[in-house]
């Protein structure tokens, strides 16, 4: 995609970081569609260009561009590590937080705490459009007050963030910026989305091979299925953990048997990867990776 004009707040964001900001970190905060993606892409490569070492957080669960659907990614990207350097994952649970709310929350901090340990220069953290309405406020509130940004960008057709920039306008560490939205920005329908979100689980398990797989003895967590009901279990998306619970890969159970612990999986897992835990999801997909609506 190319910008034809960058605009004049996005370019003075860079040169304040350029100048005065060591270390940064920028939450980018609007509804769907409000262009946001575009420029965390755009920070991350021009804060690069800078020499920095930036991580890139996509923790946006149903148009992810890091990793896919359902997991918050992250990636630092350098002028010497290029765009090609290692893709951390946490599995969510779902392409939307409702009912997740939890689980995102600690993978962005997670993220950020790993980003911060390999001594990033600075953070750039792409989010959901789920910003307003009771639960969707409250959620970004508790988001933005845990990462405690150095730049906080609203992204606003209207006034509709006001209600929430208000509890961080007297923040001193932050620099609270409203930036109006393009007109080159493209809605997307909501098939579009939901193609989307398809495409991109399909394009993960495309190389995915069925493992079997003994679960006793492992942690298990997240939305824990019935163990009354094979049904429950069958095409449930699942994150197979390491021992400090970041996700080493998806999984779409195939068949299982409850008596015995254990089940088949459809996943991209290595053999030498260590599961030691299972996180539970609560979508159910078919083995091409597209979303199934189960009756309850
Ligand atoms: N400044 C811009 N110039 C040209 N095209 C843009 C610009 N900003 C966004 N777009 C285009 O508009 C579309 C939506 O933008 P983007 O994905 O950045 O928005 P978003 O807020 O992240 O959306 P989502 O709600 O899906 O996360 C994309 O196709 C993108 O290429
Ligand atoms: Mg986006």
């Amino acid at each position: 995609m190319t910008i034809d004009k960058i605009p004049e707040e996005w370019v003075r964001l860079v040169k304040d970081i350029e100048e005065y900001h060591r270390r940064f970190i920028i939450f980018t905060l609007g509804e769907n569609d409000t262009g946001k993606s575009t420029l965390c892409r755009y920070l991350v490569s021009q804060i690069c260009h800078l020499g920095r070492r930036v991580a890139w957080i996509d923790s946006d669960l149903g148009q992810s561009i890091l990793g896919p659907p359902a997991t918050v990614g992250m990636r630092i990207v350098s002028p010497t590590e290029g765009e090609e350097s290692p893709l951390f994952l946490r599995f969510v649970g779902s392409t939307s937080p409702i009912g997740h709310l939890l689980q995102t929350l600690v993978a962005v901090r997670t993220m950020m705490d790993k980003a911060i340990r390999q001594r990033v220069d600075g953070i750039v953290l792409d989010t959901c459009g789920f910003v307003t309405g009771r639960i969707g406020l409250e959620f970004k509130f508790q988001k933005i007050d845990l990462v405690n940004p150095t730049h906080l960008i609203a992204l606003q057709k209207g006034r509709e963030l006001e209600v929430l920039l208000r509890n961080f306008s007297y923040r001193r560490s932050l620099s609270l910026r409203r930036f109006p939205i393009s007109e080159a920005v493209q809605p997307k329908s909501t098939d579009q989305r939901w193609e989307y979100r398809q495409e991109q689980f399909r394009k993960y398990f495309h190389e995915a091979k069925v493992v079997n797989f003994a679960f006793a003895g492992l942690g298990l967590h997240g939305h824990l299925p019935d163990f009354q009901s094979v049904q429950h279990w069958q095409g449930l998306l699942i994150g197979f953990c390491d021992e400090m619970n970041d996700t080493l890969a998806l999984g779409i159970i195939q068949e299982v048997d409850l008596k015995r612990k254990q089940f088949s999986c459809l996943t991209p897992l290595q053999p030498k990867q260590r599961v030691r835990s299972i996180q539970f999801g609560s979508l159910h997909l078919d083995s091409s990776g597209r979303e199934l609506i189960l009756k309850k």
